[in-house]
């Protein structure tokens, strides 16, 4: 069935976190680094201690740091966070929003604050794409809460059910799931579902096999 409305994930599905770190020697970093993010935001979110997607992953770049013995000057540390403002996008995303254009409204569903979202879409000229972009930050509590993912049928005017949830993130795609979204999991390094009794309704390698599947 086609779905009425197509919503993304953006870190780590439209845009990718480890651009942000260009470096081979942080690779190390890198994966900490988002390890933590996350991290954050489900402990903030059970104690209902938000703060914005910012502070998170400012408080865990720092964490990440200390745990690798990696000493970051202040200098290094905030290039770190101006370069979380503009990762890059993933090669398959603008082939795959450019073939999605028209077929039905696109909008983004991210943990990512309003400001960050903002800058990283205008980084990468994604403006066009979207007919919203939601910010979890305006339940202030972040992904999985059914709250975070109930924004997108307010937003879009359209049930879940006929909504195609996209990402990467397979924790993400089974919440998107579990509140009542279809969903297709981008799962571009072959791994097996996490949890394992997790079934998304779609799976693809690249988000470019997705507008073959309707179009
Ligand atoms: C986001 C995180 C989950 O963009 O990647 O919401």
């Amino acid at each position: 069935m086609k779905p009425r409305a197509l919503l993304f994930d953006a870190y780590g599905t439209l845009f990718d976190v480890h651009s942000v770190v260009p470096k081979a020697e942080f690779a190390e970093l890198s994966k900490l680094w988002r390890q933590k993010q996350l991290e954050y935001t489900w402990l903030r979110s059970l104690m209902d201690r938000y703060v914005d997607f910012w502070d998170i992953t400012h408080a865990a770049l720092l964490s990440a740091a200390g745990q690798l013995q990696i000493r970051l000057t202040d200098t290094q540390r905030d290039a770190l966070m101006q370069a979380y403002l503009a990762p890059a996008a993933f090669p398959d995303a603008k082939p795959a929003l450019e073939a999605l254009r028209g077929f039905a409204p696109l909008a983004i569903l991210s943990n990512g604050s309003p400001r960050m979202l903002e800058a990283m879409i205008a980084h990468n000229a994604f403006e066009s794409y979207f007919a919203a972009v939601i910010s979890a930050d305006r339940v202030k509590i972040y992904k999985p809460s059914p709250r975070v993912y109930a924004l997108g049928p307010e937003t879009l005017g359209i049930p879940a059910s006929e909504i195609l949830f996209v990402s990467s993130n397979v924790w993400d795609a089974a919440g998107a799931k579990a509140f009542g979204y279809r969903v297709c999991w981008c799962n571009r390094s072959s791994s097996p579902p996490d949890p394992p009794d997790f079934t998304p309704d779609l799976t693809v390698q690249s988000l470019e096999e997705i507008p073959a599947l309707f179009c």
